[in-house]
């Protein structure tokens, strides 16, 4: 009887071992040892709060790539300029210490005068517009102008119009800018827009923006309204115009190096994930600012004026004149191309 079950926990023991063995193979069998997913991770830095187009769309692009990838690929995103702000995250992206940044068009005009574009006054009337310029030929060209620094511009995804705070006075038409001091995201168009207001401007990194506001070196900004209502620039500005006059559209760019060396398998997910964070970006950027417009208004903490359609007339007649200045900066033909798409 001893030796009889000696024997029998023996065989049950040889058992269990040898279907725990076959079963490990078949698991890295799945897994595919041979997927050829290259294991990595990849950083996202970017400058904005968590509730934001851009963070949505960061987000989508992680669980895609991490989930399609078995977690073979993790992804990293710092938010809130928490790694990198707007002076360094070009450098470190050239430099691949990180993988990927979404940046504000804008803040890009000295590398290549066409990233005005989002900038020229009153040009497109809404996302779609935006999206259809920038995946069209001309949007395409300038987003793969940075290919001399070893920088991949592969997908825009927009915020949305800019709306003007101030800690001044109500703005409701062009005199109202005189004297006063604004914050830019960037120089060139957005600084001549200002000047042809008769108003002074200083291009400012987003992560000191707050403080800038705060302490009055300068008196406003110009911003999405997820932007202000995110980064709580109503608690340091008196007064909020609803203008709609420039935009906030940003691209994805990647490490060109980093993007060639990856092999067809892990380039393939991380080209999907990129797509499903530009579907997200995309399809969130309006419900999220018009969520942060609603929340503005109950914070009952900056004054908001809206424009009639004639104060509107009144700002476009008088930066109707930075069109013909920056043609030849920017390109007829690019200029031509979005003014076709903002008829429609
Ligand atoms: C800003 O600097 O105001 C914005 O462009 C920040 C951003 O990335 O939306």
């Amino acid at each position: 009887m001893g030796k009889k079950y000696s024997l029998f926990v023996f065989l049950l023991m040889l058992v269990l071992v040898l279907s725990a063995c076959s079963k490990d193979d078949s698991a890295s069998g799945d897994a595919g040892s041979d997927d050829g997913i290259t294991e990595m991770t990849l950083k996202f830095s970017h400058v904005v709060a968590e509730n934001t187009p851009k963070h949505q769309g960061a987000l989508a692009m992680k669980e895609y790539i991490e989930k399609e990838s078995d977690g073979k690929i993790k992804v990293e995103i710092y938010p809130n300029s928490s790694l990198f702000g707007d002076q360094d995250e070009y450098q470190n992206l050239v430099a691949n210490n990180i993988q990927f940044i979404a940046p504000d068009l804008s803040k890009f005009v000295g590398n290549n005068p066409q990233f005005n574009m989002p900038s020229l006054p009153f040009l497109f009337a809404n996302d779609e517009q935006a999206i259809e310029f920038w995946d069209g030929e001309k949007g395409q060209e300038i987003l793969s102008s940075l290919t001399d620094d070893g920088v991949l511009g592969i997908s825009m995804w927009p915020n949305g119009g800019k709306h003007l705070t101030n800690d001044e006075r109500p703005i409701k038409e062009p005199a109202d800018l005189k004297g006063l001091k604004f914050r830019t995201q960037g120089g060139q168009l957005l600084e001549t827009i200002y000047k042809t207001l008769g108003a002074g401007s200083e291009s400012i990194p987003f992560g000191e923006l707050y403080t800038a506001l705060d302490q009055g070196v300068v008196d406003g900004q110009e911003n999405t309204f997820s932007n202000i209502e995110s980064k709580k620039f109503h608690e340091v500005q008196k007064y909020m115009t609803v203008m709609n006059h420039t935009r906030v559209d940003y691209a994805i760019f990647t490490n060109t190096k980093f993007w060639d060396g990856l092999n067809d398998a892990t380039k393939e997910i991380v080209e999907a994930g990129i797509a499903e964070g530009t579907k997200v970006a995309r399809a969130e950027a309006k419900s999220l600012n018009d969520q942060a417009y609603e929340k503005l208004k109950e914070s009952g903490s900056i004054e908001i004026i809206e424009l009639t359609p004639e104060q509107v007339e009144e700002f476009r007649n008088a930066l109707a004149p930075v069109y013909d200045e920056y043609r030849d900066v920017i390109g007829a033909d690019v200029i031509d191309a979005a003014l076709e798409i903002s008829k429609k």
